[in-house]
């Protein structure tokens, strides 16, 4: 295994911790005062963990790059970087919905060489290393690819992508048989991919900081990345279409409809 490896697993667990640690000041009502408002306290939230997570890379690995949302990225042209959310699902964190978690990604030639995405709220650590699988935990999550009689997608949306698309989109999956949900993780939605919970997970519009690491887990699972791949090397959003193998044909036909 490799130091990156591990040192990613520590250091999301222990961004996890910090970030629970803010919604508990929030529900004292100590952090509101201090950040003078939910929204400021939310973001100051997003920024120190980013912060802890940024400190810790640097110090272990001070050649590396590093793209995260709440910071300037520091990039240098054949060198290996870190691509960070701290909190991906931050309207669910303000509002104490569980579904929100930290993700971590390493891109090194061209590639995701591994991924780490931490729920701290059930202590669920998804974790792959390119050519070593996809885990949860401790358990090894390999996707059969069949496609079940009743395929579940989970769904993103943001105001960055056209809410045509979207009507488009449920209007498509209602039309195919596919049940829908929508969480507000991208990360965890990916995640859940490779546990089984989902089939497949869509958005017309995602930010690489928001998938990198799950795009490596459902491969590493086993499953397909339909859409996503450009954003490895050019670092732009696109729509991201992840998936077992039998719902490759779905999620083609969904990344048509967002133009793709
Ligand atoms: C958002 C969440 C949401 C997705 C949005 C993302 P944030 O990230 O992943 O589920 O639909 O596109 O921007 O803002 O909570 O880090
Ligand atoms: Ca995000
Ligand atoms: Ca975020």
């Amino acid at each position: 295994m490799s130091d990156r490896y591990q040192v990613a697993k520590d250091i999301a667990i222990e961004a996890g911790a910090l970030a629970l640690e803010y919604q508990r000041g929030l529900s004292s009502g100590e952090l509101m005062i201090e950040a003078k408002g939910v929204q400021d306290f939310v973001t100051e939230a997003d920024q120190r963990t980013e912060k802890l997570i940024r400190s810790r890379l640097q110090a272990a690995f001070p050649e590396d790059g590093f793209f995260g949302e709440e910071s300037d990225s520091d990039l240098k042209p054949e060198q290996g970087f870190w691509v960070v959310d701290p909190i991906d699902g931050t309207s669910n964190f303000m509002r104490y919905v569980d579904q929100w978690g930290i993700s971590i990604a390493y891109v090194a030639e061209g590639q995701i060489q591994l991924g780490v995405i931490y729920d701290p709220v059930r202590q669920q650590l998804f974790h792959s290393q390119r050519g070593e699988g996809a885990y949860c935990n401790e358990q090894r999550c390999e996707l059969n690819g069949a496609l079940p009689a009743d395929p579940t997608l989970i769904l993103g949306y943001s105001r960055r992508a056209e809410l045509n698309v979207y009507l488009n989109v449920l209007e498509y999956l209602h039309e195919a048989g596919v049940e829908h949900r929508r969480f507000g993780s991208a990360a965890l939605g990916l995640a859940y991919v490779i546990t089984g919970q989902t089939d497949g997970y869509y958005e017309a519009d995602l930010n690489p900081w928001d998938c990198m690491a799950g795009l490596l887990l459902i491969e590493e699972a086993g499953g397909v990345v339909v859409s996503g791949r450009s954003m490895i090397t050019d670092l732009k959003n696109c729509p991201v279409a992840a998936g077992i193998a039998g719902l490759q044909p779905q999620l083609n036909n969904l990344v048509k409809l967002a133009g793709g």
